[in-house]
């Protein structure tokens, strides 16, 4: 059988490492299609060499846009390709443009459609990310989940039963089989120009390792320079690494903010790669965030972790790990901090089948599926 796995946006690259080693020692042919929606060497092909993810097969440069235009032009540039080979079944992960884009393309094609991370949802339908995880669920023939209660969300969605299956959670696969290779934090400080006084400082203070990149968080001027003017007070108290996405950067540049970033205890970087931000998470006093997987990775390395937005898709990490839901309030993110300084933080659990194997699951599922419906054909 052939499976074709579609990525675009780095958190893909990293939950696809492990379901391409775990499909090709299932016997399967699979073939990689990147969309390009993420296309810098930082946000993309260091992710590839890191996690030894072979070259595309396919890649269909889309580029950025609006996500309007993104998600046309995947699937105007999808459609050709999987008519020309097509595949038995399409692979999904996560909840980016290309994960729903290529959802699309294959429901109107009739290529039984897999996605890997279903039924998570925020509840907040002004995040890109919402509609998309959404839509795909509703497309898609094999829902793969990575906590029991995207469970109830899918069946409360109308979902038959029998296409959903519990795997765990694929981004830990890739976080465990990594942190060997990880280097030490200080390695990964040394490596960045200007670090040496801030070095000394994280070492002998410890730090906070921070990523923002959420449209919510930073495109809108008046809200990042309050996030910032908040990351300069914290930095008085714990030094802070900043690894800024490029819309982040962006946004700062237009906004003329980085004098709020020009700081001797914040050290700001470009995207890192994947075994530099794991070696500095697992070594961070706490981690400040809007992203999704960090919320997750955090919970795994028992971190704690303060999410900067109102609402998550991911509430294991609240109930079970170290995460807290911080919400908008910038006097809110401070009191947490210093509550994480002063009392240690939340301890967590590791969620259930967070085990490193859910990969070798999803090869198992997709096995079951498609031998199902050859017999029933
Ligand atoms: C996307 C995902 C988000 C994910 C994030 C991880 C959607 C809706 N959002 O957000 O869920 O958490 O990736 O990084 O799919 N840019 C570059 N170089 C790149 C990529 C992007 O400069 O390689 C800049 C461009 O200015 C672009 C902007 O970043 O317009 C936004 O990129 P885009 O892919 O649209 O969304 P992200 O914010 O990266």
């Amino acid at each position: 059988w052939r499976v074709d796995c579609i990525v675009g946006a780095r958190p893909n690259f990293v939950k696809i490492a492990p379901i391409l080693r775990a499909l090709k020692a299932g016997g399967f042919s699979a073939r990689l299609i990147h969309t390009g929606q993420h296309y810098d060497r930082a946000m993309s092909e260091v992710f590839f060499n890191e996690l030894q993810i072979p070259e595309p097969d396919i890649d269909l440069g889309v580029g950025s846009g609006s996500g309007i235009a993104q998600t046309a032009q995947i699937m105007i540039g999808l459609e050709p390709v999987l008519l020309a080979e097509r595949p038995d079944m399409l692979l999904v992960v996560g909840d980016v443009n290309s994960t729903l884009a290529a959802g699309l393309v294959a429901a109107k094609l009739l290529i039984p459609l897999c996605h890997v991370e279903a039924g998570l949802r925020s509840g907040d339908w002004t995040m890109p990310e919402e509609v998309n995880r959404f839509v795909t669920d509703g497309l898609s023939d094999l829902l793969l989940t990575t906590e029991r209660e995207a469970e109830e969300t899918l069946l409360r969605e109308g979902i038959p039963r029998d296409r959903i299956h519990f795997v765990g959670n694929v981004m830990i696969d890739s976080l465990l089989a990594s942190l060997v290779r990880a280097p030490s934090a200080e390695a990964t400080l040394a490596a960045h120009d200007g670090a040496l006084a801030f070095r000394a400082e994280a070492m002998s203070r410890g730090f906070g390792l921070v990523t923002l990149h959420r449209p919510s968080n930073v495109d809108d001027p008046a809200r990042l320079s309050e996030l910032l003017e908040t990351l300069a007070e914290i930095s008085a108290r714990l030094p802070l690494v900043f690894a800024v996405h490029p819309r982040t950067r962006a946004r700062i540049a237009e906004n003329g903010l980085a004098r709020l970033l020009e700081n001797r205890l914040i050290l700001t970087t470009p995207p890192l790669p994947y075994l530099q931000v794991i070696s500095l998470m697992k070594s961070a006093r706490l981690v400040i965030t809007d992203s999704g997987g960090v919320q997750e990775e955090t919970t795994a390395l028992g971190v704690p972790c303060l999410t900067a937005r109102a609402s998550t898709e991911r509430p294991i990490t609240i109930t079970q790990g170290t995460n807290t839901l911080v919400g908008l309030s910038t006097v809110a993110l401070k009191n947490a901090v210093m509550d994480v300084l002063e009392n240690g933080g939340k301890r967590g659990r590791t969620p259930e089948l967070w085990d490193g194997r859910a990969a070798e699951r999803v090869s198992a599922r997709i096995g079951d599926y498609l031998t199902d419906r050859a017999k029933s054909k």
